[in-house]
């Protein structure tokens, strides 16, 4: 199957399974539903959910039978981008080609519809711990990396250096945290649930995530707004630390064929056929939005 096809097959087992997600989404009030499902329904790549998919897919383990884990990553990672674009963090009002989570809802609802995806996101992984020790420590790698030493980490960094000079160590820090630690994690909890090349996984997916966010920040400087289906030029004009500010923008297009090429090595280390991880890397280095 070509890469596209495949990618696509993951997609649609993956979006009836975030349906079935939000068809349990009945909280009262409303709005707290509401907003819950405005940001987790639409315009994402689904990115961390397909590399779930695949990993465990390439490693032997049957994921239509964990699908929940994919699910919780998503929203994770929906929540933590809700809560980026709040005025008090990068103050973005679009997202995934739409108005923000707070510019439709409001500054307070989108907390709550944040911390609701996350709590949500806890109880879909909970569940499935009751299934073995496998799934116990798949859930716990998630945990890990969404919290302090993982995604939260790195926002906390991102916001700290926000105007102010950096070193590469200060940048590697910020990526390696706030993208690289989600990025990591569904590959590593696939990896758990094959119960094989666990640190293989996560190494690539460490690598992965650092080429994640440096093509982010490549397409913030130079990508088309309509395409990536958010404001663009914010990096700059906010004083984020990136590459692309570090080093500039030609700079930062020989680090991401570095990470290119560091990443496919990875998957060579790995004891199957990755040849759609591969193609992946490819995407995400070439990507549009
Ligand atoms: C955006 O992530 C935030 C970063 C970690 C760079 P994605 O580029 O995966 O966003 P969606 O899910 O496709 O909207
Ligand atoms: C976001 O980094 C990382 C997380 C949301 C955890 P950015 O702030 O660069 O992401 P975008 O560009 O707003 O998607
Ligand atoms: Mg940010
Ligand atoms: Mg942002
Ligand atoms: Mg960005």
């Amino acid at each position: 199957m070509n890469y596209a096809v495949q990618y696509e097959t993951y997609l649609e087992d993956f979006e009836k399974a975030v349906q079935r997600a939000m068809a349990q989404m009945n909280y009262l009030p409303a709005v707290l539903s509401s907003s819950m499902r405005y940001s987790l329904k639409s315009g994402g790549k689904r990115v961390r959910p397909v590399l779930f998919y695949a990993m465990a897919e390439i490693l032997g383990a049957d994921y239509r039978k964990e699908r929940n884990f994919a699910v919780a990553i998503e929203c994770i990672h929906t929540y933590s981008l809700i809560h980026d674009d709040l005025p008090a963090m990068d103050n973005d009002d679009y997202r995934r080609g739409r108005l923000s989570n707070h510019k439709v809802y409001g500054e307070a609802n989108a907390i709550l519809a944040g911390d609701a995806l996350l709590s949500f996101a806890f109880d879909l992984l909970l569940k499935e711990c009751g299934r073995g020790e496998r799934q116990q420590r798949a859930a716990l790698a998630l945990s890990k990396a969404a919290g302090p030493a993982g995604m939260i980490a790195g926002q906390s960094a991102d916001l700290l250096y926000t105007g102010r000079e950096a070193s590469e160590k200060e940048l590697l820090f910020i990526d390696r945290h706030k993208t690289g630690k989600l990025i990591a994690a569904p590959l590593k909890m696939a990896a758990i649930l094959a119960g094989r090349h666990e640190a293989e996984a996560e190494n690539f997916g460490e690598r992965l995530g650092e080429l994640f966010q440096l093509t982010d920040d490549i397409l913030d400087e130079k990508g088309n707004g309509k395409e990536v289906g958010k404001t663009l030029g914010k990096d700059k004009r906010a004083g984020k630390v990136t590459y692309v500010k570090l080093y500039g923008l030609r700079q930062a297009e020989t680090v991401a064929d570095g990470l290119q090429g560091r990443c496919l090595d990875c998957l060579d280390g790995i004891d199957a056929d990755t040849s759609f991880l591969k193609e992946l890397v490819y995407a995400v280095r070439n990507r549009n939005k």
